[in-house]
């Protein structure tokens, strides 16, 4: 299974930024333990604080790629582009974030990509990922 992780803005700064909101650690060692908890998987990496390159790496990998986890960020609140660009490809797409963004402000409530994914994790910390990334091996047996 080939499987891409993208990351929207501000995810860069994870280990860093809001520590009691996001945790401590970053996402290139939670990364690392990914790959070896499913060493069957063929991972890749993407984050970026741009809308438009979020959306041509949505392109570039939404017909050849088995599985997309995607933490668009804020983005999600407010992307048309972002929930157009995952309603384009074929590759299916699970929604995820780390808070429980139901708990926070009333903004980050709407999800303008979530109609268009198979379905969204939250509130599970960095586990979220993880989550979503089991829900993709059960659909594929
Ligand atoms: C987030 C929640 C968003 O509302 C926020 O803008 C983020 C991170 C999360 O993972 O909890 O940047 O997607």
């Amino acid at each position: 299974m080939k499987l891409l992780i993208i990351n929207g803005p501000n995810l860069n700064l994870l280990g860093k930024r809001e520590k009691s909101i996001y945790g401590e650690s970053t996402f290139e060692d939670y990364f690392k333990t990914l790959q070896s908890e499913f060493p069957k998987i063929e991972f890749e990496y993407y984050q970026s604080n741009v809308e438009g390159e979020l959306i041509n790496k949505l392109h570039e990998v939404g017909f050849n790629y088995n599985a997309i986890v995607m933490n668009a960020g804020a983005y999600t609140h407010t992307s048309i582009g972002i929930g157009d660009a995952i309603a384009g490809i074929e590759t299916p797409v699970i929604e995820v974030h780390i808070s429980n963004v139901y708990a926070r402000e009333e903004y980050r409530h709407q999800s303008l990509m979530a109609k268009n994914c198979v379905g969204i994790i939250a509130g599970m910390g960095l586990n979220s990922y993880k989550l979503a990334i089991l829900q993709f091996l059960s659909l594929s047996k």
